[in-house]
């Protein structure tokens, strides 16, 4: 995650970016001359640069988010050990092998939006900005007004409970069928106005429409699953002694990640569906009993650190496990169905 409040755009562009926990994340990493490192979340590129200058190493970046990449290409072209791939990190296991590499040594996670996206006004991702209710990380699928458009009031109240942990998700699903009976919500500052009509929230309180943004951005883009698949893929790519390290903002991506590497690290199958598969071996030794959180200095100077939290593990020798990575998921219906507003 990265500087900026989702609020003050910068006249000249967007914020200028500050990686969160950078300093924890390459110590855990442990980075090595020769080795072979997957930054998941390129962003703006701050985990990659310190990567490429802590060690003569190689760097497999990815982003789903064109813009992002774009930005990038400099940066790739001025260096041959730095391979730029726009792509979605559930297939880095795939990317990694596609770039020649059967293993890796490292593998990092910076989760959520940058401050390139949240700050640009355009692409939809605040209740702060006006702008057109899109929240795609990437260039394709359905966009957040895709889905306040179709969704069952149902689906609605489930997304937003479930993803945002709103209180009140039934009253802002309510509001939301009843105002795109009036008018279809194409923008940012309507909905926030929506949310904002049905859950009071006092001057000292977060945004009222805080919860349901999130929980709108993290269904669009599918993040949860996506993280699920990245942290199987990663257990599948990285090799005996390699390491992984996820940094997470709220606790849904915590909880899946604590949940997998307890599993892992315990030697359970984590499958309800195969629970034959019992005494795996561990295939990762967690480096982090407590996640570690940024020091006050950090969150002095950028207050969006206050929620970061940091795992790491280091991969064993051992096969990896059989589990389905669906199984660390809410239950919620698939985006297709809800466009359909069954
Ligand atoms: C918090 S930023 C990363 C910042 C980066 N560590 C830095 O130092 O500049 C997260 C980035 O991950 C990307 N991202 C989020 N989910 C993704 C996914 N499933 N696949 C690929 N990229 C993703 C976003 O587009 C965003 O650019």
């Amino acid at each position: 995650m990265t500087a900026g409040g989702g609020g003050s755009a910068v006249a000249g562009g967007p914020a200028p970016h500050i990686p969160v926990l950078g300093r924890p994340a390459l110590d855990f990493l442990n980075v090595k001359d020769g080795g072979v490192y997957i930054d998941a979340t390129f962003g703006a590129g701050g985990y990659t640069r310190a990567l490429l200058a802590a060690a003569n190493c190689k760097v497999i970046a990815i982003d789903r988010d064109p813009q992002a990449i774009a930005l990038g290409r400099e940066l790739a072209a001025a260096n041959q050990r730095l391979t730029l791939v726009e792509d979605r990190f559930s297939n880095l296991a795939q990317i990694a092998r596609a770039a020649g590499h059967a293993t890796v040594d490292g593998v990092v996670l910076d989760l959520g939006v940058s401050s390139m996206q949240l700050d640009t006004a355009q692409r939809g991702f605040s209740f702060r900005l006006e702008g057109p209710l899109d929240m795609r990380m990437g260039a394709t699928g359905a966009s957040a007004a895709d889905v306040i458009a179709a969704a069952s009031e149902r689906d609605l109240a489930d997304i937003i409970f479930q993803l945002g942990e709103e209180r009140h998700s039934r009253s802002v699903a309510r509001a939301i069928v009843k105002a795109r009976a009036a008018s279809p919500i194409a923008t940012t500052a309507a909905l926030a106005d929506i949310v904002a009509s049905v859950v009071r929230a006092r001057p000292s309180d977060i945004h009222p429409a805080t919860r349901t943004f999130q929980a709108l951005r993290i269904f669009v883009n599918d993040e949860l699953g996506e993280l699920a698949r990245a942290l199987a893929g990663s257990e599948r790519i990285l090799k005996g002694g390699g390491r992984l390290v996820v940094v997470s903002f709220h606790s849904l991506e915590d909880r899946i990640v604590k949940t997998f590497l307890a599993a892992r690290a315990a030697g359970r199958g984590g499958s309800r569906h195969a629970p034959e598969v019992r005494h795996a071996a561990p295939s990762f030794r967690i480096l982090t009993k407590r996640p570690v959180t940024a020091d006050e200095e950090e969150v002095a100077q950028n207050p969006r650190a206050r929620s970061a939290k940091l795992r790491a593990a280091e991969r064993t020798e051992a096969p990896a496990h059989a589990g389905n990575p669906s199984d660390l998921l809410p239950r919620l219906p698939a985006l297709a169905d809800v466009l359909r507003g069954r």
